[in-house]
This record gives C-alpha cells, structure tokens and sequence, in this order.
C-alpha cells in the first residue's frame, strides 16, 4: 500500500512542503524568507505574509516533484507547534482545509520532536535509548529518546537558547541576521582559545546563556573603548572564542547526561546542529567515550517539512491523526503529547 502524506513546516520563518511515501522522503522544498535580514531578525507580521504567499506554490511544488496528484494523499500533516502563532496559523489552516478538501485526517506535529526525528530520514540511524541535543533559535534542551513517540526533556536552558547567543553575538559585532551561520564561517580562520568568556554552572543538565551573552557584550564594549576598531581587528578570533565557549557548554552537558545515564547513542539536532565547530569536536570525541555520534545532513538540520514528514510517517503507522478544531500552541513541550 502507498502511504503518502504531505507535510508541512510554516513554525518560524520557513515555508516548506514535503511528500513521504511509506517513511521515504520523495520532496522537500524549501522557501526561505529573506525579508527579515533588513530588521536583523524575523519579524512575526512579515513571515505570516510570506508564508501566506509561498505556501501554495511551495506545496504544489512539493505534490510535482514527488510525482503525485493530491487524491493520492492518505494524510495532511503540519507543525502544530511550537512556534510563532501567526506563521502556525497559516500552516495549520491551509493543512485543515486541504485535508477536509480531500476528506483525509490530518497530522498534528511538534516541531522539536521533528528535528530530532530527522534522524531517521537516512542511515544510519540511532539505536533506542539515544540522547539528543536540541539546538535551535528557540530551544536547547538535552532529550531522552526512547522510541519515535517517547521522548523526556531531561534539562534545558533557563533563559536564552544558544541559537539566540549566536544571533545576538553576531548583530553586536555586525554580522547581518541569520549570524549563526555567518559566525560559524568566520570562526573558521580564527583561534578558539584567543579568548575566554566566564560562564555560569547550572544545576543537572540545565543551560543558561544569558550570563555569557552579557559577558562578550562588555568584553566588545571596554576592548572597543581602548580601541575602536577592536572588533574588526580580531573579528575571526573573537568568532572562534564565542563559538568555542558556547559549544563547550553544551558539550559538557551533554558528556554528563551520557555517563550518568549511561547511554553512548548520541545525536544532535536543531538549526545550531549545523554548527561546523559542534559537529566536528562531537566526532572527534566520539571514541574517547565510545560514543555513537549521529549529526544530520545540513538540509535537515534548519527547518524544512521533510522532518514534519518522518515525524507523521510514525504517527501515522500509529494511528494518530489531528483534530479539525485543533488550534496552533506557541508553546508545546515535547513531554506534553
Ligand atoms: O531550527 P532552526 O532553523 O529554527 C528554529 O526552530 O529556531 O534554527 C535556527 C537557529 C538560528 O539561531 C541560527 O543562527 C542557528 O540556528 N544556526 C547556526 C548555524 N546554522 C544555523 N548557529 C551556529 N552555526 C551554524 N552553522
Ligand atoms: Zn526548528
């Protein structure tokens, strides 16, 4: 039997589609909004109208590329959550009516769960129990997976996500938004040790970023003081230290998440998940602690609706489907489902 199911992601400031076929992904497209660059971040108002525009288009390129009519669908499923309400109401909307169109259920999924289900798009694929670290512009959390549709929060951050340190380091010392990525190319030709930024221990496998966001806004200020153009001087240096100090974070987390509850499956997941620095020490520590590491394809890591997919292939083989009066939750924990 051919189980296709459309799926979309409209959470922040992406519009995408994409069909899977009996857990095989067969199109994932992709419209970034690049409106928000002028105002350095997204701003909610515009990316509910982009999405508004794109959304058409991005599915029926979606339905074209995989080959298929949309009476061929079995499912219509979207991020119900978490995410900014605006962009969830376009998504959530176009999916109930396109679903009730063709008198098919919809899916209803959580975006974060998504990401780290991401990892069974392609081989190979963590073995249940594995530990994932969600690293995205609204969330870093440690996650104990325990079957598609288990998972625990089991620590997180108590203020900023650590996608949001990268973008806030990177406007203060002029990288245009998204800095994240940018950073990360310009930490490439620097030295990570140039620098040191204090750092706030938190309790079990919580993180806090606030404190070393405050930290490298005075180090740029007095350093600027005594000269001016400090931050241009030393802009590589100053990347690679920011970037070494905030992936040290969350490797140290992570490290004492695997020895205490003994698990050496390790997977990382989320927009900050595309990190180069992230991803390489996580390799390079991998034998050391007899680690299984598993880091996404960069097409999977920022937002795209091949996740949204996977994730309603397993709802689907289960039987869970959405509800029409479902509205969109901002704010949805993973535990909560
Ligand atoms: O998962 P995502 O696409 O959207 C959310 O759900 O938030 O994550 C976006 C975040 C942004 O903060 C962006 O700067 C960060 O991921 N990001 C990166 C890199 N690529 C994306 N941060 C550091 N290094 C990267 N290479
Ligand atoms: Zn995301």
């Amino acid at each position: 039997m051919s189980n296709y199911i459309l799926a979309i992601e409209s959470s922040c400031d992406d519009t995408s589609a994409s069909v899977i076929k009996n857990g095989k992904i067969l199109s994932n497209i992709v419209a970034t909004q690049k409106i928000h660059e002028q105002y350095g971040g997204v701003v909610p108002e515009l990316a509910s109208r982009d999405h508004q525009k794109n959304i058409i288009p991005v599915v029926s390129q979606a339905l074209n590329l995989a080959n298929i009519q949309k009476n061929q669908l079995k499912a219509v499923a979207y991020t119900r959550g978490p995410g900014l309400l605006g962009s969830l109401l376009v998504g959530s909307c176009f999916a109930k009516s396109f679903a009730q169109s063709l008198n098919i259920p919809t899916i209803e999924i959580n975006h974060m769960r998504a990401h780290i289900l991401a990892h069974f798009i392609d081989a190979p694929t963590p073995t249940f129990p594995f530990l994932c670290l969600t690293v995205s512009g609204g969330h870093t959390q440690v996650v104990r997976v325990d079957s598609p549709l288990s998972m625990t929060v089991i620590g997180e951050t108590q203020d900023d996500a650590v996608g949001e340190a990268f973008d806030k380091t990177a406007k203060l010392i002029g990288i245009p938004y998204p800095g994240g990525p940018l950073l990360d190319k310009l930490a490439q030709e620097g030295n990570p040790e140039a620098y040191k930024f204090p750092n706030v221990e938190m309790s079990g496998y919580n993180f806090s970023f606030s404190g070393i966001k405050t930290a490298i806004l005075y180090f740029l200020q007095n350093n600027s003081q005594k000269d001016p153009e400090f931050v241009s001087k030393n802009l590589n240096n100053i990347c690679a230290s920011v970037q070494a100090t905030l992936i040290e974070i969350l490797l140290k987390k992570l490290r004492k998440a695997s020895r205490e509850l003994k698990i050496k499956e390790i997977a990382i997941a989320g927009g900050v998940s595309a990190n180069s620095w992230l991803r390489s020490q996580l390799l390079l520590e991998a034998p050391k602690h007899a680690w299984n590491v598993y880091v996404p394809k960069m097409e999977y890591c920022t937002d795209n609706a091949a996740m949204i997919a996977m994730a309603a292939h397993f709802e689907f083989e289960n039987n869970n489907f959405g509800s029409i009066l479902a509205s969109p939750l901002p704010r949805w924990e993973i535990n909560n489902i």
